[in-house]
């Protein structure tokens, strides 16, 4: 064999192995979108004492979720994701495996984050890999809750934008995970059958507790009479038609960042959602 040969063979390894996106500019800043509208930071970022993130530690774990604590996802090689491969975390993100063979277990969102696209959780890779290093170590937190099991997931196909109703599904359901929240849950995980009938109780951030709303058309005082226009500034602004503000639980910072288009389509979606009669 000779050397080209060579050279395109590992070529088309490199190529079938799945392409790194990691000098891809454009790669890199979907996968910025997407985490931001993901909410990944959310979790994964430290909270001081009056429970406000750390802004300079964003991605450095540390925070607490649903009792676990959060994982460091900047690329430090002893403390965070630093020695794992884009496929490593596709793998953590679509089958919650980790690279030592140990689970990502709820509330990671597995169970939406399934139905990322290959080329969308490698640009969601290819992103975290490019954040600057923070060392920050988090221990691994013991659980016994029962972990759920998922068919394994090797290929999902770009969702096609030109079909509106999938491609809001897709923005809304797997990437910024609404349902997550506003699902009822059995056994742990989301009764996709009452899918954003709401009812889960959250630690509202001024003390006290808050219930996310049902987001179903079935909400005939909310999400039901309020226009499009509305329903985005509700989304996207934390300001309900009345003037009154959510409590800051959903990240509607975050979703701020949600480009005209995916929001349009990610209305369409919710008003395409089976109506729940849940207060
Ligand atoms: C609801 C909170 C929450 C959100 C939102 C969230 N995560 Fe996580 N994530 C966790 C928790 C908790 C763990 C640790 C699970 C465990 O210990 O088994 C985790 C684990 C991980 C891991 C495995 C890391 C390791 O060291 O084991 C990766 C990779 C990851 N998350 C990436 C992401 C990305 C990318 C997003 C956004 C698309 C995201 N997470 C959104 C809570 C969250
Ligand atoms: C981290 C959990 C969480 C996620 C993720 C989340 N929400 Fe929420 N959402 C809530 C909570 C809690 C409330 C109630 C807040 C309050 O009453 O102040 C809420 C309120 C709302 C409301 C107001 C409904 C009403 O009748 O008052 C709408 C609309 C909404 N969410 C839509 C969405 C959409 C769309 C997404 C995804 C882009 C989303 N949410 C993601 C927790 C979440």
């Amino acid at each position: 064999m000779t050397n080209t040969m060579r050279a395109v063979g590992l070529a088309i390894a490199l190529l079938v192995g799945g392409k790194s996106f990691a000098a891809d500019p454009a790669a890199i800043e979907r996968g910025k979108y997407l985490t931001t509208i993901g909410i990944c930071s959310g979790c994964h970022t430290p909270t001081d004492q009056s429970g406000k993130r750390i802004e300079a530690m964003r991605f450095a774990g540390g925070g607490k979720a649903g009792g676990l604590n959060t994982p460091n996802l900047t690329p430090d090689p002893e403390t965070g994701l630093g020695k794992w491969t884009e496929d490593q975390i596709v793998e953590a993100l679509r089958n919650g495996k980790r690279p030592d063979g140990g689970p990502v277990r709820p509330p990671m969102g597995v169970f939406f984050y399934r139905a990322l696209s290959d080329s969308d959780a490698r640009a969601i890779a290819a992103y975290l890999l490019s954040l600057p290093p923070v060392s920050n170590k988090v221990e691994r937190s013991a659980s016994t809750a029962p972990l759920p099991t998922y068919e394994p997931v090797t290929h999902v196909a770009e969702p096609n934008r030109a079909d509106k109703l999938a491609y809001g599904e897709y923005i809304g359901k797997t990437v910024a995970h609404c349902l997550q929240c506003h699902t009822p849950r059995v056994n742990g995980l989301p009764d996709l059958s009452r899918a954003g009938g709401g009812g889960n109780s959250y630690n509202a951030p001024g003390g006290g507790s808050v219930v996310a709303a049902n987001i179903t058309p079935g909400n005939a005082d909310g999400i039901a009479k309020w226009t499009d226009d509305q329903l985005k500034a509700v989304i996207t602004k934390g300001v309900r038609p009345d003037g009154s503000h959510l409590v800051g639980v959903m990240e509607f910072d975050r979703y701020a960042a949600f480009t005209p288009e995916d929001l349009d389509m990610l209305v369409g979606f919710l008003r395409s959602l089976k109506p729940v009669a849940m207060k």
